[in-house]
């Protein structure tokens, strides 16, 4: 059975691990333990982590701002894909969002998990993603 809940500061060597074996850890400070603990402390934001017999299998989180809800990063255990935990997770994240007032949600994806987010109900948006490295 798995069990949702939100993101402790113990949780951290573990969420790196999964990252690592999915190979979604290339950017340590965004996705290192330290910014792990700042989005956690981050009132907009939301960080839940999915438990099944007692072991983190994976997290997801996002931001709502007040208009829009964004999810940022996903991450399933890759001996544990395939049996559910990702599709509970997000209920549980869009669960949130809806309670705090945003009416959809957007998602960051890669390209090997467009289908997951097709069958989740989401749309391919006709937008691009950029970034400005250093501010
Ligand atoms: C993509 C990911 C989050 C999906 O989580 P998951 O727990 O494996 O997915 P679920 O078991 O909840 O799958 C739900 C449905 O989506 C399908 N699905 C899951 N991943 C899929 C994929 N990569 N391609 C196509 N379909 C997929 C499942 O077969 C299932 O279909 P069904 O409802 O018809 O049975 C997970 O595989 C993962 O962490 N992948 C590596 C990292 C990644 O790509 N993260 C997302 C980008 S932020």
């Amino acid at each position: 059975m798995t069990r949702i809940r939100p993101f402790r500061d113990t949780d951290c060597d573990r969420l790196v691990e999964i990252l690592e074996l999915n190979g979604q850890y290339e950017y340590l400070d965004i996705e290192g333990p330290d910014a792990m603990r700042r989005v956690a402390s981050c009132d907009a934001a939301v960080f839940l982590v999915a438990e099944s017999g007692g072991v983190v299998q994976g997290f997801v989180r996002g931001v709502y701002d007040g208009a829009r809800a964004m999810i940022h990063l996903m991450s399933i255990d890759s001996k544990a894909q395939l049996k559910g935990i990702g599709a509970e997770l997000l209920k549980a994240i869009e669960a949130e969002f809806r309670r705090r007032g945003s009416p959809g949600v957007l998602v960051t994806v890669s390209e090997t998990s467009v289908e997951f987010w097709k069958k989740q109900g989401f749309e391919v948006l006709p937008v691009q993603l950029m970034l400005k490295p250093s501010i």
